[in-house]
């Protein structure tokens, strides 16, 4: 079953080309157009909504996270991302225009589905994106959007967190084609990009044997921070959550424009820190405050692990290692940012002899509250 693999979250980091590009499959027509018929929420009421409020747990609130970015560059519509246990304790704001999304790997897990529970008392549509066929969170929600990672065995959620991306991206285009915030070809445009994935995954897989070997040096590390801008912030906090989850150390992730707000002085000689710099191609001055804050903690010791673009020779003075990624839109570039970290921590928990597959406290899935 583990397909000759040490543990099935290595079995799935592998998966995760076929995970997007199955998310994907089936998906537009013969011209190029979205077509998600299964969103059975009535086309008016997509065209009316004026916020969407993502609700989910873990690793898939981190994809919400990315959600919210592209979601909102796309389509301008508001976006929040929530913790379900935290949305369903108050009294938000929702009307009959309010889209909630809620993500799922597992479609059970119980604090996303109370939230979901408490947004449709109040009226508010409730779209599921969701992995597990007939769970529970699809059959109360208005209509579901499958992610097609395949059964996830690990508790470390890898290829479904990629598969919900992808269907946040899906989501999003297609909401920005119904209601006309991006032109045609530029939507086709963004598909094709995002078409593209897949083989890029794959090339990130491909060079894995140098992040194993920088993990197994670093076994013995007591902490890590992580450090992210933009759609590298839920990637620096799922870099972090890996971490701690399968590894058992200490990891804590942070939006890069944070530290000198606090986190910085957590910053000590021999301190590793990874840093998700975004592509220098982009348009804003993401790039340049990246580098400026890979800087500011090398200048107070830090050992920086830098995921950059291939081509990015700027981060090279400032790097102590530098994992490599294909060249991608920044706002599609979580699909090949978190897949080091993923290896990352799989082969730093295998390095201390732990059970990758189920981490001490931990369950597949929360059933509880
Ligand atoms: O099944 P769900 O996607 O609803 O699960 C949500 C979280 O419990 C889950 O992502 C958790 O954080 C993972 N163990 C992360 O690897």
């Amino acid at each position: 079953v583990k397909d000759g693999f040490d543990s099935f979250m290595d079995k799935e980091i592998h998966d995760q080309p076929k995970a997007v590009a199955d998310t994907l499959l089936g998906r537009t027509d013969a011209t190029g157009a979205l077509v998600l018929d299964e969103l059975r929420i009535p086309e008016s009421t997509l065209r009316s909504i004026d916020k969407i409020i993502v609700i989910a747990c873990g690793t898939a609130a981190y994809s919400g996270h990315v959600a919210k970015y592209a979601i909102e560059h796309w389509c301008r519509i508001p976006v929040e991302v929530e913790l379900a246990h935290e949305f369903r304790y108050r009294d938000p704001i929702l009307t009959a225009r309010t889209l909630v999304v809620a993500i799922s790997q597992s479609g059970e897990t119980m604090d996303t589905l109370m939230a979901v529970r408490h947004a449709r008392e109040q009226g508010a549509s409730v779209l599921a994106i969701v992995n597990t066929n007939g769970s529970t969170i699809p059959r109360e929600s208005d209509a579901v959007l499958y992610t097609h990672a395949g059964p996830e065995v690990a508790v470390a959620s890898t290829k479904a967190f990629l598969a919900q991306i992808t269907a946040c991206y899906l989501l999003g285009l297609y909401l920005a084609q119904l209601r006309g915030t991006k032109f045609a070809d530029e939507l086709r445009e963004i598909l094709h990009e995002l078409q593209a994935l897949p083989d890029k995954i794959q090339h990130v897989l491909d060079g894995e044997a140098a992040v194993r070997e920088v993990a197994q040096a670093m076994k013995d590390e007591p902490s890590f921070l992580f450090l992210g801008r933009h759609v590298g912030y839920p990637v620096a906090l799922e870099g972090a959550l890996k971490l701690k989850e399968i590894a058992y150390i200490h990891a804590e992730g942070f939006a890069a424009g944070e530290l000198k707000h606090g986190p910085i002085a957590l910053v000590d000689e021999g301190q590793p820190v990874f840093v998700i710099a975004p592509s220098p191609r982009g348009r804003d001055q993401l790039h340049h405050k990246v580098v400026s804050n890979i800087q500011e903690v090398r200048a107070r010791g830090a050992r920086t692990l830098v995921i950059a673009e291939e081509g990015d020779e700027a981060v090279a003075p400032y790097a102590d290692i530098v994992f490599r990624v294909p060249q991608t839109p920044t706002l599609l570039s979580p699909l090949v940012a978190v897949v080091p970290l993923q290896i990352f921590a799989s082969e730093l928990a295998k390095a201390k002899g732990l059970d990758v597959d189920q981490p001490r406290n931990l369950a597949k899935s929360v059933t509880v509250e």
